[in-house]
């Protein structure tokens, strides 16, 4: 068998498309152009670039991008501020903050200062709370993207065996919460799992959210299950791969996410689909 390979760059484009026409007709028939503000703490190359491409799908959807670039040694109080400004402002639909910060600030504390109404990352404990209790309102964008790649592909979730491995509150958990709100069953795996290889190996959906190039070889995965690889790792020749070795899970997987190309771009599509929505409760 060799399996599907999942075009996340392709679903992520018909998405946008989608996104364009909902905005149009928010503008021409209520007059309201969702807003997006952006703001970047500090000269981190990756999160410049992944900013620069928010503010590009923006463009090509028309939501208007709000950007605040600010130096490394932005105080939390002088960030906070922004905050309290961005979350008052009536053209601002969503905010989003972008991690990491730098060390001197707390980033939980700056996460809690934007108002759930403009959390389009959904990282808020109020969104994170709606989320577990079965009602969100801001899903977090990279684990609601990954679940609209399985839709679109028309995996069934409900009563399969769901393997996540990674538990951060960015990815993991999340992820875990919404395969659980589809009626998978949900193993949560992290570094402190024993027998790793066994967990993934009673996968039927394999969500790998480790942040290590490769870790997964193609044995572990039980043939015939789709794999989402959330990783996007360097390999030491500068190339990109993903959590799980690509190659040798090919041959076994009913269908699986490249890196990159998988996940990566499902993430700003679902950033975008929380503005429109977060423009859409203002009318509403
Ligand atoms: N850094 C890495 N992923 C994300 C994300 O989804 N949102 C924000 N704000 N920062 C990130």
């Amino acid at each position: 068998m060799t399996g599907n390979i999942i075009d996340g760059k392709e679903i992520a484009r018909q998405l946008r498309g989608a996104l364009r026409s909902q905005v149009q007709s928010l503008t021409a028939e209520h007059a309201v152009t969702p807003g997006l503000a952006v703001i970047l703490v500090g000269s981190n190359a990756a999160s410049q670039l992944y900013v620069r491409m928010k503010k590009q799908a923006c463009a090509e959807v028309g939501i208007t991008s709000f950007s605040h670039e600010l130096p490394d040694d932005t105080t939390e109080d002088a960030l906070l501020s922004l905050i309290y400004t961005l979350n008052n402002h009536p053209a601002v639909h969503g905010i989003l903050v972008q991690l990491p910060l730098p060390p001197h600030i707390h980033t939980q504390r700056i996460v809690e200062a934007i108002s759930p109404d403009k959390d389009v990352d959904g990282f808020h404990p109020h969104n994170m709370g709606l989320l577990a209790t079965g009602t969100p309102l801001f899903r977090p964008c990279t684990p609601w993207g990954c679940l609209e790649l399985l839709r679109v592909s028309g995996v069934e979730v409900a009563g399969r065996h769901a393997v996540v491995v990674g538990r951060s509150n960015i990815v993991g958990k999340p992820v875990a919460l919404m395969l659980l709100a589809e009626h998978a069953t949900v193993t949560l795996c992290h570094s402190r799992t024993t027998h790793l290889a066994q967990q993934i190996s009673q996968a039927d959906i394999l969500v790998a959210a480790i942040g290590q190039p490769e870790k997964i070889p193609g044995a572990w995965i039980k043939p015939g299950a789709v794999v989402i690889d959330v990783g996007i790792n360097r390999r030491a020749d500068g190339t990109l791969c993903g959590d799980v070795c690509f190659a040798e899970a090919l041959p076994r997987v009913a269908a699986i996410t490249p890196v990159p190309g998988g996940v990566g771009p499902m993430t700003i599509a679902m950033l975008l689909k929380n503005t429109v929505l977060g423009a859409e409760r203002c009318i509403a």
